[in-house]
């Protein structure tokens, strides 16, 4: 729903805005009009070891389909995430890591940060690691998972980096899909004051066969834990990096030379390895932390997501350290060891700028205002949201209480293939409406099409698209170019689909709806439903399943799996809990079903297709507004099913 309230831009932000309101429409219109010279010029932020002359080389039309920026430039990310500050900033701090624990904590200076990246990259030199190969990293949210990132931009290599939520089973198909030979994990991670067994995850995923192209895993020692070794495969950091030499060359590498694969959920089948590229997206994460964040130098930036997720890689690591930024590591999380962590933390290392998800922020404000009154809070001037709609509640809670009514809310929409931000409020030149992401950055092109590709004008719903490319945009799949062309450019010709749904009101504004494909957004992660369903049909008691999302209070949106048994298999709730483990064993715990129902029966049309839209209704307890059931090979099932989502769950 349309919010009445709008919030200003404070005249303080407006007289220092990084971009004001007309320079923002100014350079909508430059960057649409005279895209060459728009973004030829704002590439300048970035050091080039050969300045592109070719800027935009572009067609989303399936006869001469490519995606090129900065084409013939040359440069090296951790170059320009490390080399180039030394002059000025050598002693100035790039990253700060909060542990786990509140008396953990540590940093690096640009100097310090600079030395270990090139000590690693000789590292995985010496290991044979060359430019192009893949490498998977598996790690906590510590200073160890940059270093590795930027180890590998440094050299070429290109990195895959995997959640360390992320079972056995999924870490090995992500190695598998990338055909990564060397691993980079660490003993043990901790999260809430538990040990996450990322070595011995690791130990498990090479068992799977797909996994079997490994040859190396280095381990970094964060916890010290007592880990058994393989011989000949295992290597210890802390003793491969002994006398190993500081100073390691840049790979010269073009701008259209891969950066990193990243994982991410579809609709359909399993995760697709979403390719960034060096100079494109680099610029774009960049030029974004500056622009939408307003970051002035000197600043403390925190971003609290994972560097497992694309937030983690293009707002705790590429963004900040591009632009010689202060940016927080946390380790933990936020209920850990109390409910007043976060706020504590941006006391701790004064924080000027915090972006969360909704998700943490509605836990949070769960618990009343009382943890976060507790702390100060004055050293923060901005706030972001990102990874699922933010509901109009927790937007006010965050400005008033968080931000005692004096921070700007930037409400930041991307996406895994986006690279970066699209969708966002700049903090000096745009009002305010709870809820919503507000306008698109220059050179962002939306339109909203209906089911048949209709184009919407004015105040409309519809799905979204985008018109025309960005830097940061993703340049393919891993090894499956078709179907990145099949994915985002197929439903609408000509346009990039990015899987939402969106409203624009009378004043131009987005409002994000959520996912209209079977994507669901758990706690701000992505999850594909097929990915869930294949997981439950793998256990031996499962004839079939149907997995869909539901609104949560918390989640943004639960997992709901409808469960069909082999015969003679009797439903009953241990049966149930075992599911859930299973899920968890599969996936990790983040697709864990929130809740389980026993279905004899799911509703198929003639054609043998499972009808979601009625899953859907029952699952959000509308079952008044089932719609037509009568193309349905048996509306019996329907019947069935609605008394069983009758019972408390
Ligand atoms: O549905 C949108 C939602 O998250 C999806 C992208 O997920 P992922 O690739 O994991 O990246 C998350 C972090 C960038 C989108 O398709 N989403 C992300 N940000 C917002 C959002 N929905 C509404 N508002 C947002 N600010």
């Amino acid at each position: 729903m349309s919010d009445p309230d709008l919030y200003p831009v404070p005249p303080a932000w407006a007289q220092r805005a990084r971009m004001t309101k007309s320079e923002y429409e100014a350079a909508r219109i430059a960057a649409r009009e005279t895209p060459d010279v728009f973004w030829a010029g704002q590439a300048r932020r970035l050091d080039w070891m050969t300045a592109p002359t070719s800027i935009k080389d572009v067609s989303f039309d399936k006869a001469d389909f490519r995606i090129r920026w900065f084409g013939d430039g040359v440069l090296n990310v951790a170059w320009n995430c490390l080399d180039r500050h030394l002059a000025e900033r050598s002693d100035e701090t790039a990253i700060i890591w909060e542990g786990d624990e509140p008396t953990q904590s540590g940093g690096l200076t640009y100097r310090e940060l600079h030395a270990e990246v090139c000590r690693m990259a000789n590292v995985l030199k010496g290991l044979g690691v060359v430019k192009g190969d893949r490498v998977t990293l598996y790690l906590p949210m510590i200073p160890a998972a940059a270093v590795a990132m930027l180890a590998c931009a440094r050299i070429g290599a290109v990195h895959s980096v995997v959640f360390g939520g992320f079972s056995p089973d999924s870490l090995a198909g992500r190695i598998e899909d990338c055909g990564s030979k060397i691993v980079i994990t660490a003993d043990e991670g901790l999260r809430g004051g538990k040990r996450v067994p990322l070595k011995a995850n690791v130990d498990a995923a090479l068992e799977r066969p797909g996994a079997g192209v490994v040859e190396t895993v280095l381990i970094i020692s964060h916890t010290n834990a007592d880990i058994p070794i393989t011989a000949g495969r295992d290597v210890r950091y802390g003793e491969a990096k002994h006398g190993v030499s500081a100073d390691c060359p840049c790979e010269p590498m073009n701008a259209e030379d891969p950066l990193f694969i990243l994982y991410t959920s579809g609709s359909t089948g399993k995760p697709k390895g979403v390719l960034h590229t060096t100079g494109g997206y680099l610029f774009w994460a960049a030029w974004t932390h500056e622009l939408v964040f307003d970051y002035r130098p000197g600043e403390v930036f925190w971003c609290t997501a994972d560097v497992g997720w694309v937030t983690g890689h293009s707002y705790c690591v590429y963004g900040p350290l591009a632009n010689g930024a202060t940016t927080l590591m946390f380790e933990g999380v936020p209920n850990y060891p109390d409910y007043s962590r976060f706020w504590q933390v941006i006391d701790k290392h004064q924080v000027e700028i915090f972006y969360t998800a909704p998700t943490a922020l509605r836990a949070l404000m769960r618990e009343g205002d009382g943890p976060v009154k507790a702390t100060s809070r004055k050293s923060l001037r901005l706030l972001g949201s990102v990874g699922e709609p933010i509901n109009p509640e927790a937007w006010r809670w965050y400005h008033e209480i968080v931000g005692e009514g004096r921070c700007p809310i930037v409400d930041t929409w991307w996406q895994t293939e986006t690279g970066g931000i699209l969708v966002s409020p700049l903090p000096g030149a745009t009002d305010l409406k709870p809820g919503s992401a507000t306008k698109p950055l220059p050179g962002v092109e939306l339109q909203l099409v209906d089911a048949d590709g209709v184009v919407l004008e004015g105040a409309a719903s519809g799905n979204l698209c985008i018109t025309d490319s960005w830097p940061g945009q993703m340049r393919t799949v891993w090894g499956d170019h078709q179907r990145f062309f099949d994915t985002y450019f197929s439903a609408y010709p000509g346009r990039y689909f990015t899987g939402d749904g969106c409203r624009r009101d009378e004043d131009g504004y987005y409002w994000i709806t959520g996912r209209v494909d079977d994507v669901i957004n758990v706690s701000g992660h992505r999850m594909g439903t097929a990915e869930v369903e294949s997981a439950l049909v793998l256990h031996g008691a499962v004839a079939e399943a149907a997995v869909v999302g539901f609104p949560h209070d918390i989640k943004g949106q639960g997992i709901y799996a409808y469960v069909t048994l082999n015969a003679g298999v009797e439903p009953h709730d241990d049966l149930k809990r075992a599911l859930v483990i299973h899920v968890r064993k599969e996936i990790g715990p983040i697709a864990a079903p929130d809740v389980i129902h026993w279905a004899p029966g799911l509703p198929k049309t003639r054609s043998g297709k499972i009808m979601r839209r009625i899953l859907r209704k029952i699952a959000e307890g509308e079952i008044d507004a089932l719609g037509d059931t009568s193309t349905l090979a048996d509306p019996g099932v329907v019947e069935e099913l609605v008394k069983g989502a009758s019972k408390p769950r």
